[in-house]
């Protein structure tokens, strides 16, 4: 079999990592663009992620079975559409179900429709209107670009008249470009923050285990809001029990999916739910993406048992039997990310990496912003260089095991969270 994975983070690196444990020896597998992490297990094809185009031609050429696509914008700009017409099967969903993601508009006005749970809001291109809107809002008032502004669209803003400028930098400045085109304005939730994921076929749902991002630079949860700083997986109970995930599959995915099929969108692929589950249990759904999340997918697969990847092959084809509702952790994983200095402002790039060739059986080391040099040095080439997934019987071994391996990586800047998984483990000492 030949499988062609598009993107290249850890992501990524992390869906071939599980396709190659999950498929026999002679699976081939291409990345596009991939990273040094990939190179060790297929081949990298130097094309560009969102080149629609030429990611189908390098499909035909390679003569992928099936294209796995990790990142948002490829599926935005239409790559599963265009490889389903040319014939190739593909693991995502098409642009206009990934809208859910690329339009936090259009994401809200299908939630709406659906009676998902999430925040009151109303969406503006206009900026007077926008104005007048917060000038009535309760404090804080979260606004948010729309369109996709890799991580950096929502600003949670303590005042009406920092919601103002906010809302100003994006309508009138520009600040975020297309994706500030248009603002969602939004109420404040308070609770705790989960991330569940489920694989679809837009009809049947199979929902992962539950995972929590560490979304700020700093321990403790401080500092700017990033991509991710860390994750871990499973989430206890009740948390991340099995009534939390029983309500988001009723609550939240079923009716969404329905949604979206009414509309002439189904989704296939993987459907995340970012969520804020309210001190009574309610999941409120702070964002969809239309993929994997990242860091996420670094603690999700790992402690999954092998034979994950045939659930995605299966929906790509089409003709998928998922057998059960949910796919439960066998391990506790936690994924810490070291990032460069300047992080996610403007990374420093370039510096030369240290990475021990053996960090132990409970570790695995998932590339991201990293390149070799010429002479073949691995040194940082991104944001967030590297995640260090720990795996272990309890989230505080696999706590242990991530934190001291991410401890042994060298590099000048290395910026990271030694507090991955506080919340669990406060939880499991109070408990
Ligand atoms: P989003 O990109 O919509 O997931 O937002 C990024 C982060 O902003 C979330 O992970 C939350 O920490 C925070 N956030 C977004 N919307 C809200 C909200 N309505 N209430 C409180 N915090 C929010
Ligand atoms: N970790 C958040 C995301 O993937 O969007």
């Amino acid at each position: 079999m030949r499988i062609l994975v598009v993107g290249g983070g850890g992501r990524e690196h992390a869906l071939a990592w599980a396709l190659k444990r999950d498929f026999p020896p002679a699976t081939t597998l291409f990345a596009a663009p991939g990273n040094p992490g990939t190179a060790q297990l297929g081949t990298n094809l130097d094309i560009s992620a969102t080149a629609v185009a030429d990611v189908v031609a390098a499909a035909r050429q390679h003569t992928a079975d099936v294209v796995i696509i990790g990142p948002e914008a490829p599926l935005a700009a239409g790559l599963a559409d265009a490889l389903r017409t040319a014939g190739i099967p593909a693991f995502g969903p098409g642009a206009a179900a990934a809208r859910i993601e690329a339009s936090k508009a259009f994401a809200k006005e299908v939630m709406v429709a659906a009676g998902v749970p999430t925040a009151p809001s109303r969406s503006f291109t206009d900026l007077a209107a926008a104005l007048r809107y917060i000038a009535g809002h309760a404090e804080p008032v979260v606004v948010k670009a729309s369109g996709l502004a890799a991580g950096k669209g929502a600003v949670v803003c303590a005042s009406r008249a920092d919601a103002a400028a906010t809302a100003r930098a994006m309508l009138a400045d520009g600040s975020l470009g297309e994706a500030g085109r248009e603002v969602v304005i939004e109420e404040y939730l308070s609770g705790e923050e989960l991330s569940v994921l489920a694989l679809t076929d837009g009809r049947q749902l199979l929902v992962l285990p539950p995972a929590q991002d560490h979304k700020r630079l700093g321990e403790g949860d401080t500092g700017p809001n990033t991509g991710g700083m860390g994750a871990y997986c499973p989430v206890a109970p009740p948390l991340g029990g099995d009534r939390l995930i029983d309500r988001v599959r009723r609550e939240v995915f079923e009716p969404t999916l329905q949604e979206l099929a009414r509309r002439g969108a189904t989704y296939s692929g993987v459907l995340y739910a970012g969520l804020m589950v309210s001190a009574d249990g309610t999941p409120y759904v702070l964002e969809f993406n239309c993929r994997f999340g990242d860091p996420e997918t670094q603690a999700i697969l790992p402690g999954l048992a092998p034979g994950v990847s045939q659930h995605l092959l299966d929906i790509a084809h089409g003709a998928w039997r998922p057998g059960q509702d949910t796919l439960r952790a066998q391990r506790a994983a936690v994924t810490t990310v070291l990032a460069a200095r300047g992080y996610p402002d403007a990374p420093e790039k370039g510096v030369a990496i240290t990475l021990p060739a053996d960090l132990g059986p409970d570790v695995l080391v998932f590339h991201a912003g990293t390149a070799r040099d010429q002479a073949g040095t691995l040194r940082t080439a991104g944001g967030r260089v590297l995640s260090v997934t720990g795996l272990g019987g309890t989230v505080g071994q696999a706590a242990r095991a991530s934190r001291t391996a991410a401890d042994r990586i060298a590099f000048d800047g290395k910026t990271w969270r030694r507090d991955i998984a506080w919340r669990e483990l406060r939880r499991a000492g109070a408990a």
